[in-house]
């Protein structure tokens, strides 16, 4: 019995197709739209189809202590909630998911919250949240018989579709952003095997080249635009209710480059509450790099009806995106759950992220818009001191380990962006940074020196 109960829907004239049907580009014939993923049997809430919400808890509880390699992964022990498949047994799995929900004390302390969480998407096998949506579009683009898997990235996205495609036997083709793109992510695709092509040009010019390839060539096309990606990334939504014994957290902030992320954990409470998993939705907030914010600038202006591209530049180079492809779905995410959109500058995002490191967990610069967003929001009282909040970082502190170097030597920022050596953000990054110091190879030496930095 084929176990795949799913069908598109087109997100902008709510058009219904069969899976097997969309074009190479996933978008919609008809209006231009992405598509997203629905399970019909779910609609008739007495359906069925639709799934036992205490039998499922207990499922899915029962299956971390499977030997099974599905039930392992973070994303098919839900399972139950992406019938994307015909056979659960192609899909392609590097155990992914089932990541630490670790809790700030620090920064809850310094920000008079009681509750701070920070869900470590970057602790996934290729070291960012990207595994989780890999593992189920893959999954499909071989169960429909297809030889290559291409993507256009900031790095994350090329990192994991390399893995997941090697580990399929599929040939993968990345396009990449000539420059702007962390070492630790390019090395990745290039040991997984991929084709790599930088091209000259950027995030935004790489994915709109992609997109017209794939309509000449039978490559399947694992952006984001690709529903099947964020029926995987919408699983983290499902353990981190599972953590808090399902409840949901007051706030989820995550940060926003192509959107796709946002969109996918909204998806992703969303159905936890229409299937009477949860008794609430957490409010989902969106922070953007002030260089890179085409959403933020959209709430201001029209309340994130509609969106101008920018062009994009941060430091935080896995957000350096202006014209995100899922705009509208995480719009209507910050919209049905009551959240925020808003910006941050890189010298907040660069304190952010070594704030984050001081507590021993480390991510990447474009995860830490999140701690840097939160300190926005609790500044103009959006957050308050007695709600449960989680941060979910998205990407490994190594992908980009030249970022933090250049923080600790203090050669990172411009004196435009701290606003010179006597500013409050020169003295708060002073206070952060640990640079490595050359000392002769004797005890007392040594000893000298731990006496100064104490
Ligand atoms: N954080 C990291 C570490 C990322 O790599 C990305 C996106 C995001 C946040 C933003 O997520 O695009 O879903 O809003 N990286 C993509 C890539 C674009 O190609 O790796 P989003």
């Amino acid at each position: 019995m084929s176990e795949n109960l799913h069908q598109l829907r087109c997100f902008g004239c709510g058009a219904k197709i069969a899976g097997a049907q969309a074009q190479p580009d996933f978008r919609c014939i008809e209006c231009g739209e992405l598509f997203e993923v629905e399970y019909p049997g779910w609609v008739e809430r007495r359906g069925p189809e639709r799934p036992n919400p205490a039998a499922l808890k207990w499922l899915w509880r029962e299956r971390k202590s499977s030997s099974e390699a599905l039930d392992h992964s973070g994303v098919w022990r839900f399972r139950e909630l992406l019938p994307i498949l015909d056979s659960f047994g192609d899909a392609v799995t590097l155990r992914e998911g089932n990541t630490p929900l670790y809790h700030l004390r620090r920064a809850a302390k310094a920000l008079g919250i009681d509750q701070l969480y920070a869900k470590h998407q970057g602790m996934n096998p290729t070291g960012s949240f990207k595994d989780t949506g890999m593992t189920a579009a893959l999954s499909v683009a071989r169960e429909r018989g297809f030889e290559w898997v291409a993507c256009a990235s900031t790095g994350n996205t090329s990192a994991a579709m390399a893995a997941y495609a090697a580990r399929a036997g599929l040939r993968s083709l990345v396009l990449i952003p000539d420059g702007k793109i962390a070492w630790g992510k390019l090395s990745q695709a290039m040991d997984y095997g991929a084709i790599t092509c930088q091209l000259k040009t950027d995030f935004d010019g790489c994915l709109t080249l992609l997109t017209q390839i794939v309509k000449q060539a039978p490559i399947y096309l694992l952006n984001s635009v690709n529903p099947y990606r964020l029926e995987g990334q919408k699983t983290p939504a499902f353990e981190i209710a599972e953590a808090f014994d399902w409840n949901v957290p007051d706030h989820l902030i995550v940060p926003g480059g192509n959107l796709g992320n946002s969109s996918a954990l909204g998806k992703g409470f969303k159905e936890l509450h229409e299937l009477g998993l949860v008794a609430r939705l957490p409010r989902i907030s969106v922070i953007q790099a002030e260089g890179a914010n085409p959403l933020t600038r959209s709430f201001a202006a029209n309340k994130g009806t509609a969106l101008e591209p920018v062009e994009a530049h941060t430091r935080a180079t896995a957000i350096r995106i202006g014209n995100p492809a899922s705009w509208r779905k995480a719009a209507r995410a910050i919209q049905e759950t009551g959240g925020f959109c808003l910006d941050v500058t890189e010298a907040e995002i660069a304190i952010a992220k070594a704030e984050i490191g001081a507590e021993g967990l480390g991510c990447e610069p474009a995860s830490a818009v999140t701690l840097a967003g939160l300190k926005k929001l609790r500044a103009q009282g959006a957050v308050r001191s007695n709600e449960t909040v989680v941060l979910v970082l998205t990407g490994h502190t190594l992908k980009d380990a030249d970022y933090t170097i250049d923080f600790h030597r203090g050669t990172l920022l411009t004196e435009e962006e701290t606003g010179g050596p006597q500013s409050k953000v020169s003295a708060e990054i002073e206070g952060l940074r640990r640079n490595a110091v050359v000392v002769d190879a004797t005890i007392e030496a040594v000893l000298a020196t731990l006496k100064d930095r104490a």
